[in-house]
């Protein structure tokens, strides 16, 4: 990749995504660094076509082939960038793993990301989704995200104000083909303001012996609570959560809880709506462990679709089609999926 950058033509997907479907491309494009970018961007195919950029593919699925090129970022370099006796900003280039980056920052003694173990996929997908998991969410800690305009090659620096994070999203997903995010920046505290407050945090600090946690204590903690409940893709195809918590107004979380008592509902990011478990929703309807052919839903947790082997993406997104409407047909609820669907309208 002396020129900073390697093709291959009608690539094959199938090991570039987590759901291990089967897929190509008519181009892939691996980029490291941003100089390459830039070019490649003027090459007719990528400038006169839809292309797709793609992370670690872990929130993907490929319905059908993607119609353009594909580019992967490959620059993987992570360093501290400012600090003060309080803070750290760390800023990492977009291909990064994120694992790789929040295992980095805990070396190092920065706090901050340690509920956001084990969480596939890259640095540079990280603000798309805003992702979260277990009381944090990436956005938090966004000092800046620096991303490219396709249209000109030009790099934009967005402040931690500009990006507008909400739930699993942000202004880059609202405005998908206009970013490509090529580099992440996250200020990072030295002294730990842990947070345990999410279910099951405290119990496995408790069952470890452990009474005064280090943000690596809480990691490995989360690292195993996640273990328990989210197949490995690396076993079992999977993207994670297929759908999102459902956001609704509050009045019909209120009325749905008083019918379905159990529902979880969480806080949303506005005071007049409310998150449900999307989980919970789809689990009530029967559906965890279940399978048709090779597509199926998590015996561990009602969230997760997965790839018994040979499903195409396809067969995952019908399965994800008839989950749907069995939530809305019993709880008058919409899911949507978290990830985004290839090759297909959802
Ligand atoms: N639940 C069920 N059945 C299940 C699983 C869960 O009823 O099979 C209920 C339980 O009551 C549980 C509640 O759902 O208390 C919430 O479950 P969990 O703590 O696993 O969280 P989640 O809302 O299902 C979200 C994220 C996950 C993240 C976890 C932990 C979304 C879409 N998903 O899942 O993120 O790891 O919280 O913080 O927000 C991902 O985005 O790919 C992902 C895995």
């Amino acid at each position: 990749m002396n020129q900073g950058f390697r093709t291959q033509r009608d690539a094959p997907l199938r090991g570039r995504n987590t759901f291990g479907v089967t897929a190509h491309a008519p181009l892939w494009i691996e980029v490291t660094t941003p100089e390459a970018l830039a070019g490649v961007l003027t090459w007719p195919e990528v400038r006169d076509e839809p292309f797709l950029v793609i992370g670690g593919g872990s929130n993907i699925l490929f319905a059908g082939d993607p119609q353009g090129a594909v580019i992967s970022l490959r620059a993987r370099d992570i360093r501290i960038v400012e600090q003060s006796d309080q803070h750290a900003v760390v800023r990492a280039d977009a291909g990064v793993r994120w694992h790789d980056l929040v295992q980095w920052t805990l070396r190092q003694g920065l706090n901050g990301l340690e509920n956001l173990v084990l969480i596939p996929g890259t640095a540079g997908a990280a603000p798309i989704q805003n992702i979260g998991a277990y009381g944090t969410e990436a956005g938090e800690f966004v000092h800046a995200v620096e991303s490219m305009d396709p249209a000109t090659g030009r790099v934009r620096r967005f402040r931690q104000a500009e990006c507008d994070f909400a739930y699993r999203d942000s202004r880059f997903k609202r405005e998908a083909g206009r970013h490509l995010i090529v580099a992440l920046e996250l200020r990072l505290s030295w002294r730990p303001r842990l947070r345990l407050n999410y279910a099951g945090i405290a119990q496995a600090l408790e069952a470890a012996g452990i009474d005064s946690p280090s943000a690596q204590d809480v990691a490995d903690a989360i690292a195993g609570i996640r273990r328990a409940k989210l197949p490995d893709p690396e076993r079992l195809g999977n993207a994670g959560s297929f759908f999102k918590n459902p956001i609704v107004p509050t009045a019909v979380a209120e009325a749905l809880q008083e019918r379905f008592p159990d529902l979880p509902v969480f806080a949303a990011n506005r005071p007049e709506q409310r998150k449900l478990s999307a989980a919970w929703l789809i689990d009530a309807c029967g559906w965890k462990g279940h399978r048709t052919g090779d597509a199926g839903i998590a015996d561990s947790h009602a969230l997760v679709l997965v790839n018994h082997g040979q499903a195409s993406g396809a067969e995952l997104l019908d399965l994800a089609r008839r989950v749907a409407d069995s939530v809305q047909q019993r709880f008058d609820v919409m899911l949507e999926p978290e990830l985004r669907v290839i090759g297909a309208v959802w």
